[in-house]
């Protein structure tokens, strides 16, 4: 009888043991992730990590309010929200394309500083997945969705139709970040 508990005893601690150390593995990859994270900055940190989305569409209002917990986890949400990407409005690659081609004739100064607006179609969409797809990211395709779908309108809304406001704020930023990290600043927005 002795033999048999410690036997069970023994799998029991296996198990355990096995179980602890795939959750510490998932965790590491986690914070791993974190401390990259914040081992790498970007002027966009500094900006503030909450908005006023009162005047936003409905949907969009929840895409933000997802964002602002799920994209909070490894940086804040400033890093999202005061990034220079645009992705411009349009359903298809084709119709994202013919609007930044139309932006380029109209509203050239926009293309001359990727540091204050880089505009790409589908480049939210990329960033998004590349986020989701990062260990210790718990975000679903219908959140990544409604995230993804926030940052088309923010970007349009907040960087192209405020376009003054928004060119002073980030200027200021990068100005302040290559004050306070050199090395990185060069690194990032010098080529
Ligand atoms: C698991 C940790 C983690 C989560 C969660 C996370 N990020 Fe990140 N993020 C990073 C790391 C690490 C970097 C540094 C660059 C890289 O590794 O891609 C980064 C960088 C960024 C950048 C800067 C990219 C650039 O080149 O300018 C943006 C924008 C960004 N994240 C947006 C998001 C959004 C949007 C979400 C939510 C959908 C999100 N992040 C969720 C870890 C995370």
């Amino acid at each position: 009888m002795e033999i048999f508990k410690r036997i069970a005893a023994v799998m029991v601690a296996t198990t355990v043991a096995m179980l602890g150390a795939s959750a510490g593995a998932a965790d590491k990859g986690g914070q791993d992730e974190k401390a990259k994270a914040l081992a790498n900055p970007y002027a966009n940190d500094s900006g503030s990590a909450a908005l006023d989305v009162s005047g936003y569409p409905k949907d969009t209002q929840s895409g933000y309010a997802l964002l602002s917990v799920k994209c909070a986890k490894c940086h804040t949400a400033a890093r999202p929200l005061n990034s220079q990407f645009v992705e411009p409005e349009g359903a298809s690659p084709g119709a994202q394309d013919a609007a930044i081609a139309a932006l380029k004739k109209d509203r050239p100064e926009l293309f001359r500083d990727k540091k204050v607006w880089q505009i790409e179609a589908g480049i939210w969409k990329r960033y998004v997945k590349r986020m989701m797809s990062k260990p210790g990211c718990d975000i679903s395709n219908p959140e990544g969705k409604k995230i993804y779908e926030f940052l088309v309108y923010h970007s349009n809304h907040h960087k192209l139709n405020n376009q003054k406001a928004w060119a002073a704020a980030r200027r200021k930023s990068l100005e302040d970040f290559r004050k306070s990290h050199p090395a990185r600043y060069k690194e990032l927005y010098e080529e």
